[in-house]
C-alpha cells in the first residue's frame, strides 16, 4: 500500500494525525492529512478551554469544524481531552473542591453528549501523574478535589456516551522502568480490578533527548494490553526523526494484537509544537521524510 492510513489498515489500524483548525485552509496541508491518515484528533480543539470558555456556555465552533473535516474525509476521530489540569479556562482554574468536581463531571456531560457515537477513542483524563521518581499524581486542582476524581471523570464518562471508548492518556510512560509507567499500570490494574470502566491507554510517545525511546517500550505495550485494556500511541513524534526510530516504534505497536493505532502529532515539522526538534514525518514543503519510508516499510511488511 502507498499510503500510511492504507498500509495501517492491513492490520485493522488506523494511522492518525492531529489537525489544527487553523490550518484547514492550507491546501498543502489538507492535501497530505486527507491522502496519508485514517483517524484524525484536535489538536487543541475538543480541550476544555476551547469547548467550554465559559462556565455553562459549549463553543464547539472549532471543534466541529475539526470534526466536520475528518467526517468529510472518512475519518474516525479521538477525543482530547475531557479533564487534564492545563488548558482549563480561567472559570475553571478558580474552582475547587465539591464545586471544581461538579464541574468537571459537567463538563464531560457537555462535551460527550454534543459528540455522542461520534468519537471513537475519548481521552477522559490527561496526564494526571508526576514526572520524575515519585510515582504520584501530578498535583492539580483536579487531584486536590481528591484522590478519585479520575474514576468519577470515567464514570460519568461511560454514562455519557456508551460506544465510545475511555482512554487515559499521558507522557513520560512508555519506559517501563520509569516510575511514572509503573504508577499508571498500578491505577489501570486497580480499576479494572474494580470495575472502574476503562478501555484503553495512549501513550503520547513525545520522544525527545530527555525522554528518548528505549526498546522496552514494546513490554510496556504488552504488559498494559495484559491487564485487559487497549493501547494506542497517540501523539507520537521523535526529536530529529530518526527513520529506524520511527519504524521501532511503528513494530512496537504491530507486536501488540491490542494496539490500536498509531497517531502522529502534527503533518509536517512546520506544524509541529517543537518546529526546532524537526520530528515529524513530511518536511515543511510537504515532501516525505525518510522516517516516513521506514513507517510505511514497516507498516506494509505486516
Ligand atoms: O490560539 C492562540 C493565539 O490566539 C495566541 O495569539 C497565541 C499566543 O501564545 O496562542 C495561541 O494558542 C496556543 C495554542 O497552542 C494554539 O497554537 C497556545 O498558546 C499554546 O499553549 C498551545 O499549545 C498547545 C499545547 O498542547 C498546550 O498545552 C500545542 O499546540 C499542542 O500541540 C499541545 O499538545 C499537547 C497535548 O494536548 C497533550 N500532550 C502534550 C502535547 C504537546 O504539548
Amino acid at each position: 500500500e502507498s499510503t500510511l492510513g492504507r498500509a495501517a489498515a492491513q492490520s485493522g489500524r488506523y494511522f492518525g494525525t492531529a489537525i489544527a483548525s487553523g490550518r484547514l485552509n492550507d491546501s498543502t496541508y489538507t492535501t497530505i492529512a486527507a491522502r496519508e491518515f485514517t483517524s484524525v484528533t484536535a489538536e487543541n480543539e475538543m480541550k476544555i478551554d476551547a469547548t467550554q470558555p465559559q462556565q455553562g456556555r459549549f463553543d464547539f465552533t472549532a471543534a466541529d469544524r475539526v470534526h466536520n473535516w475528518a467526517v468529510q474525509n472518512g475519518k474516525q476521530v479521538r477525543g482530547h481531552t475531557l479533564a487534564w489540569h492545563s488548558q482549563q479556562p480561567a472559570w475553571m482554574q478558580s474552582l475547587s473542591g465539591s464545586a471544581l468536581r461538579q464541574a468537571m463531571i459537567n463538563h464531560i456531560n457537555g462535551v460527550m453528549a454534543h459528540y455522542k457515537g461520534k468519537i471513537a477513542q475519548w481521552d477522559v483524563v490527561n496526564e494526571a501523574f508526576a514526572d520524575g521518581p515519585s510515582g504520584a499524581r501530578r498535583d492539580s486542582n483536579l487531584q486536590r478535589t481528591g484522590n478519585d476524581w479520575i474514576e468519577v471523570a470515567f464514570r460519568a464518562a461511560r454514562a455519557a456516551d456508551p460506544a465510545a471508548k475511555l482512554c487515559y492518556n499521558d507522557y513520560n510512560v512508555e519506559n517501563w522502568t520509569w516510575a511514572k509507567t509503573q504508577a499508571m499500570y498500578a491505577m489501570v490494574r486497580d480499576f479494572k480490578q474494580r470495575g472502574v470502566p476503562i478501555d484503553c491507554v495512549g501513550f503520547q510517545a513525545h520522544f525527545n533527548s530527555d525522554s528518548p525511546y528505549n526498546s522496552n517500550f514494546r513490554t510496556t505495550l504488552q504488559n498494559f494490553a495484559a491487564l485487559g485494556v487497549d493501547v494506542a500511541i497517540t501523539e507520537l513524534d521523535i526529536q530529529g526523526a530518526s527513520a529506524t526510530t520511527y519504524a521501532n516504534v511503528t513494530n512496537d505497536c504491530l507486536a501488540v494484537p491490542r494496539c490500536l493505532g498509531i497517531t502522529v502529532w502534527g503533518v509536517r515539522d512546520t506544524d509541529s509544537w517543537r518546529p526546532q526538534h524537526s520530528p515529524l514525518l513530511f518536511n515543511g514543503d510537504g515532501s516525505k521524510k525518510p522516517a516516513y519510508t521506514s513507517v510505511l516499510n514497516a507498516l506494509n511488511a505486516v
